[in-house]
């Protein structure tokens, strides 16, 4: 077969558009303007439904009655279903058992579904839904991590990964510390809420419109619980208002609702939760206790590490051992750990099952070897930069704890070059000066590194495919198996195969992606979308290109090392074909100018038995240098300047990179710093909307942000033209923004003390810092 030249830059040309170009998002303009279609904005079918459920208000409790009349009175309302009214399987978990469509006799948190309403209006459906009498007998609810790993209390078995013999290492360091932290949860703030609209076939199938990452799953996840086989349902998703995780496994329970509704009232059902239902009945980040427990010589190079995350899953497994997993391959972060063990735990808490979020668990797993970190300098009295770059992986000190080489260095350099153009040394003696003669305002600064594995680590999701049509006017239509939700993922596969046949990017366009076009489709996820479903269109581009070489050569009798094809044009040894009339001429000729492709990523492999393999095709890194500054007497403070040095490889979209990465950044900084979820005892989620949950404002930016990519860094892996994944690493550049504020802080015991920042580090947080600061001066002088 022939092979594009995947291992060279993209060919000169002069089509327009191509792969490796800044092309603005596809959908911009129409994001802006009003004119891009989300599922609420579908023109209305003819006698469509609203779906609401009602729900528990009880975290933990065996349901003794439910007394449904006054909902079925209802006006407006036109079927309310419970548990036994599913025709097929109840049981929705997306890996492993443990979620239930509607609740059946026990109730695990408080905003699980208990049962389902459609309505002639939203209104009404959700009106009838609150008046439900449900008759509760509370069983002992458990909500925090701490209560649940004093419970042993766990959604699926803990693992350990562990090299060598940390606990020697650890006794035989000249140097031990322990510490811990709580790192905060995350709601996923999609502008976009989870919606549906689902409409029976008629051969008593579904059609299902869904705001979600993984079609696949939906379409399944419907069949099963209506009892069908899966042809009999179809999912399409054009594009999501914001997914960032939380439309991974999350979209699927609305539309199996309201297909169970449609199902029964032979009628199209729409199902839109509203932002307070939202933020109560779906599954947000894993908030995390970790400890650690570390030993380092006189220059702070580590010799041994002990290593505990522990996540809250809430009350089922839902994707939390994978997320878990991810937390433990990421205790690591960037540096070598030598002697180390890490345990993750997998808490089970009444509450709601905590889900995917950008990073997956992976952020709140670096949290803690980045608090080490810190930690280390503060006990040695050094700059946190120098024990981070000395801990760097590097040749000869290049597995991780779990087995996996490290094989493309690229930290050292890209914090170096960080290091010189943020003027970091310049900035610290600056910074060190002002906090001495600045009693009340502190500065601060950090500089962080990231090292982010890129592939799925349940090894079956890492395949994707693709369909590609060109039509007889030379036009492209190309559809894959990854979905949109403003990443860019669909300009980025427009731009591959516009440079696969080298024509401009506008003859080209990538439509809704749909389970019945591209099959058994994976979520888009892992930030592998473009790794993935950028491969698999190029797979369908060159069988293409197979077949429309060898026609050229018989028709035009040119050897086939004569045929190229180059802006809009197809050469001919020395003849120079039009890309539309040479299309046209195939088509006449009868050749195939359509074809599927398919992709699955090499070389990764994972045992979970031994905690040993090569889970990732490779790694993503950047740096991040942050400044603050904090106002000590009240705790408030701003981020007055970020320098970010990316790796993207080489790639695929310059803009759209740097936009993910500015992204990333500012919601990793919310998650750090002002996005605070907070828990009754009894299990209530009392954020539910903007008003208590605050999310980063433009205000909160920094003022002075510089964004740059690593240039001349091709993937030394065969990704598509050598690109990187960048969905989700930078989130975690956002750590330098909480090691800054902790950098401040420390100011006030002159670095001596390691003052406790949990996150988000909010200011009622970062006050409580400072005082326990000025609490350790005052023993230090009682005691001296
Ligand atoms: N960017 C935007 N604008 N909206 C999103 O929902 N999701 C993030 C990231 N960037 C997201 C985003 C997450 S969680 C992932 S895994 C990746 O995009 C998924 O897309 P990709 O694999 O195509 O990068
Ligand atoms: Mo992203 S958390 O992998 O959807």
């Amino acid at each position: 077969m022939r092979k594009l030249p995947l291992n060279t830059p993209t060919p000169a040309h002069s089509a327009r558009g191509l792969a490796g170009h800044s092309v603005k998002h596809d959908s911009a303009w129409k994001h802006v303007s009003g004119q891009a279609r989300y599922i609420d904005d579908l023109p209305m079918p003819e006698a469509l439904l609203h779906a609401a459920v009602g729900h528990s208000e009880q975290a933990h409790a065996r349901i003794l009655s439910m007394d449904l009349e006054a909902v079925r009175a209802y006006p407006g309302v036109m079927a309310v279903l419970t548990a036994k009214d599913v025709p097929g399987h109840l049981d929705i978990g997306p890996v492993f058992p443990g979620d239930l469509v509607l609740a059946d006799d026990i109730v695990e948190h408080i905003g699980q579904p208990l049962f389902a309403v459609a309505a002639t209006s939203h209104e009404a459906a959700r009106k009838a839904a609150r008046l439900a009498k449900v008759d509760y007998q509370p069983l002992d609810a458990v909500v925090t991590v701490e209560q649940a790993l004093e419970q042993q209390l766990f959604v699926r078995p803990s693992h350990t990964q562990q090299r060598g013999e940390p606990d020697r290492a650890l006794a035989e360091a000249p140097n031990r510390l322990k510490g811990e932290q709580h790192v905060g949860g995350q709601e996923h703030f999609y502008l976009e809420g989870q919606a549906c609209l689902v409409e029976p076939t008629e051969d008593g199938g579904m059609f299902v419109h869904t705001s979600s990452q993984h079609p696949s799953e939906v379409q399944k996840l419907v069949a099963e619980v209506l009892g069908l086989p899966i042809h009999e349902v179809q999912a399409e998703v054009r594009r999501m208002g914001g997914g960032f995780g939380g439309k991974e496994t999350q979209a699927a329970a609305l539309a199996c609702v309201a297909a169970l509704l449609a199902n029964v009232t032979h009628r199209p059902v729409k199902y839109r939760l509203s932002r307070p239902d939202d933020m109560m009945q779906t599954g947000k980040r894993h908030d995390f206790y970790n400890t650690y427990d570390i030993g380092f010589d006189d220059d702070g190079l580590i010799q041994g590490a002990d290593i505990m995350v522990a996540g809250r899953c809430g009350y089922s497994p839902d994707l939390s051992d994978a997320i878990v997993d991810r937390a433990m391959f990421h205790a690591d972060n960037a540096y070598y750990l030598d002697q180390a063990r890490v345990v993750g735990h997998r808490c089970k808490t009444h509450t709601v099952s905590n889900t995917a979020f950008r990073g997956f668990g992976g952020p709140q797993g670096m949290m803690i070897i980045e608090q080490a970190m810190d930690d280390i300098a503060r006990h040695l009295g050094r700059d946190p930069l120098d024990i981070r770059k000395l801990n760097l992986y590097r040749p000869g000190r290049d597995t991780t704890h779990y087995g996996q080489t490290v094989e493309q260095h690229v930290l050292a350099q890209l914090m170096g070059t960080l290091e010189t153009t943020s003027d970091y040394r310049q900035r610290r003696a600056e910074i060190t000066a002002y906090n001495q003669s600045s009693p009340v305002l502190k500065r601060g600064l950090a500089l962080t590194p990231v090292k982010f594995g890129i592939s799925f680590t349940a090894k079956h999701l890492n395949q994707a495919g693709a369909l590609v049509h060109i039509y007889t006017d030379g036009s492209i239509v190309v559809n894959h198996g990854g979905t949109e939700m403003g990443q860019g993922l669909y300009i980025k596969i427009a731009q591959v195969v516009a440079s696969a046949f080298q024509v401009d990017l506008e003859r080209v366009k990538v439509t809704a992606t749909r389970t019945d076009k591209v099959a058994n489709t994976s979520p888009t996820a892992a930030s592998s979308g473009s790794d993935l479903n950028g491969m698999a269109a190029l797979d369908a581009c060159e069988k293409i290109l197979e077949g429309l070489v060898a026609f050229a050569a018989e028709h035009w009798s040119t050897p086939a090392e004569q045929i190229s094809f180059s802006d809009n044009q197809v050469m001919l040894g020395g003849l120079a074909v039009p890309w539309e009339t040479f299309i046209q001429t195939a088509y006449m000729n009868r050749v195939s100018l359509w074809s599927s492709g398919f992709y699955a990523t090499p070389k990764i492999h994972y045992d979970p038995e031994t905690g040993t393999g090569r889970p990732f095709l490779y790694y993503a890194n950047g740096a991040a240098c942050s400044e603050v500054v904090v106002d000590t007497l009240t705790g408030e403070y701003r981020v007055v300047r970020t320098d970010i040095l990316h790796d993207v490889g080489r790639s695929l979209n310059p803009e759209i990179d740097i936009g993910q990465i500015e992204g990333g950044f500012v919601q990793g900084m919310g998650w750090l710093t002002t996005e605070e979820l907070v828990y009754s005892d009894e299990g209530r989620l009392m954020t539910t909307g903007p008003a208590t949950y605050k999310i980063p404002a433009v205000s909160d930016c920094p003022p002075d942000l510089r964004v740059d990519l690593l240039p001349e860094s091709p993937n030394r892996e065969a990704t598509v033209f050598h690109s990187k994944a960048v969905g989700e690493p930078p989130l975690m550049l956002a750590i330098a923004v909480w090691s800054a504020l902790r950098d401040a802080v420390a100011s006030v015991t002159d670095y001596r003390y390691r003052p406790p920042l949990d996150t988000p580090a909010t200011p009622e947080r970062v006050l409580g810092a400072v005082t326990a600061s000025q609490q350790w001066l005052t023993q230090q002088k009682e005691t001296a």
